[in-house]
């Protein structure tokens, strides 16, 4: 049976070895790596699944702002990454983990003003998820803009520097 538990409890090796399975090693030049900068998760919206007491899924989520041109800052949530151990990926269980993350985005107040990067086709189709709002964000690295995702009423539709919660606008 697949447990869902906070990503908190789970050894740091483990998630990091997990992720490279699933994203390859060079994962760390990614984008939404330069994008959430040295901050830590989001505790309360990170989650693992783990059956049999062996780790098979994560997914993170960390706090990011949209630097806007106007000069006001926009705080959203980063969702990502979702990751499933490669053997055990199309079972549901990386929609368990998004759907535990919205969950507790909603409960914590913050499920307003999400961005994620990755495929619309699985982020729309299940989540809602879209690039509507996303045209004018710049990013500290290169972007499929049609990967540059969305949701929630308080997503900023503004042109912007997209970075960590606490880095500087440049
Ligand atoms: C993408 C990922 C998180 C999805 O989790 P999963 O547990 O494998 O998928 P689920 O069982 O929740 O969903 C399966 C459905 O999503 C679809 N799907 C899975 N990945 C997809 C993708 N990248 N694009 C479009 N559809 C996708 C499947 O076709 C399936 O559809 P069906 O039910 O009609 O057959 C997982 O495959 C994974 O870790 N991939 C490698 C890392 C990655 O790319 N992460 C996402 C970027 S943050």
């Amino acid at each position: 049976m697949i447990a869902f538990v906070p990503l908190a409890r789970i050894d740091g090796a483990a998630v990091e070895a997990l992720l490279d399975r699933a994203f390859g090693p060079d994962r760390h030049r990614r984008t939404a790596y330069m994008v959430r900068g040295r901050a830590a998760p989001l505790a309360a919206l990170s989650f693992a699944a783990v059956e049999d007491a062996v780790l098979i899924g994560t997914v993170q989520c960390w706090p990011v702002a949209l630097h806007g041109d106007d000069g006001r800052i926009h705080d959203l949530v980063m969702v990502g990454p979702v990751a499933v151990e490669p053997g055990r990926q199309r079972d549901g269980i990386g929609r368990q983990l998004m759907t535990r993350a919205l969950d507790a985005a909603r409960a914590e107040g913050c499920a307003d003003a999400l961005m994620l990067i990755g495929d619309p086709e699985y982020y729309g189709r299940f989540f809602g998820f879209d690039a509507g709002r996303t045209a004018g964000w710049r990013l500290p690295g290169p972007i499929e803009r049609h990967r540059l995702l969305a949701r929630g009423d308080a997503v900023p539709a503004v042109a912007g520097m997209l970075g960590s919660a606490t880095a500087a606008a440049h």
